[in-house]
This record gives structure tokens, C-alpha cells and sequence, in this order.
């Protein structure tokens, strides 16, 4: 039988129907992933908080920056759905802030279904809306040359 961990790492493994076609955010998503799956073998294995506070805190910086560069991404690309991709990115800047608020009090450890819950998120954003903007801009090429 597997562990939770092994499916954990599954659930957010990064294939390669995630791909969007441009390098850097796809770097950036696979190593967002990993990050994930890092956290949540440190907490499998039981490390001390600040250890997990310090991981929690390298992947929110991290998505932070990706979320930044996708979005001048975007901007540069003159994507019209600019304004409802970013409501998204907040939505997540948000719940992420708040965890990390939470694990800094010291309420608890983050769970791993918190995690795998921020994954899946993570990768249904990448599914229905980075891969949307992909397209957008395959068109708009396609179109104007
Ligand atoms: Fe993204
Ligand atoms: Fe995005």
C-alpha cells in the first residue's frame, strides 16, 4: 500500500500536460511543485516549526515572484484577462499569508491535506487559467504573422 506522502507526491507531480510552452514559468511551476513536496516530507518527518516555518516561508516568496513574473508576463503580452488572472493569484497570495500567519503563532503544523489542497489548487490555476493565456498569446501570434 502506499503512504500518504507517496500519493501526496503524485497528486502534485509535475507532468507534462502542464506545460505551457514558455520555459520560464514552466521551471517555475515544476519548482513551485517540488517545493510543495519538500514541505511536506519535512512535515511527514516530523521536523521542529521553524524548520517547516522556513520552508512554508521560501515557497510563499517563491510563488510570490512567479506570480509577479507571470503577470509582467501577461502585462507585456497585453492579455486582456490580466485583471481576473490576478483576482486568482491573490486569492492564493491570501490563503498562503494566512497560513503562514497561523504557523507562525504557533497554532500547528500545517497538514498535508492543507498542502495537497494548495497543490491541486495550484494545478487546476495552471490547467484552466496559465494554459488559457498560453493559448491566447499561440493565437495572437498565429494571427498576426
Ligand atoms: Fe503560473
Ligand atoms: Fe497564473
Amino acid at each position: 500500500m502506499k503512504g500518504s506522502q507517496e500519493v501526496f507526491m503524485e497528486q502534485i507531480a509535475f507532468v507534462d500536460s502542464l506545460r505551457t510552452g514558455f520555459a520560464l514559468i514552466d521551471e517555475q511551476h515544476a519548482l513551485f511543485l517540488s517545493m510543495l513536496t519538500d514541505l511536506a516530507a519535512q512535515i511527514e518527518a516530523g521536523h521542529h516549526r521553524q524548520g517547516v516555518l522556513d520552508a512554508f516561508q521560501g515557497m510563499r516568496l517563491y510563488a510570490d515572484g512567479h506570480f509577479s513574473d507571470e503577470e509582467a508576463l501577461m502585462d507585456a503580452r497585453g492579455y486582456p484577462q490580466l485583471p481576473a488572472h490576478r483576482v486568482q493569484h491573490d486569492a492564493f497570495r491570501g490563503m498562503v499569508a494566512e497560513l503562514e500567519n497561523r504557523l507562525g503563532e504557533g497554532v500547528g503544523l500545517v497538514s498535508l491535506e492543507t498542502l495537497e489542497y494548495l497543490g491541486s489548487w495550484f494545478i487546476r490555476h495552471i490547467r484552466d487559467e496559465d494554459m488559457r493565456f498560453a493559448t491566447f498569446v499561440r493565437e495572437n501570434d498565429a494571427a498576426s504573422s
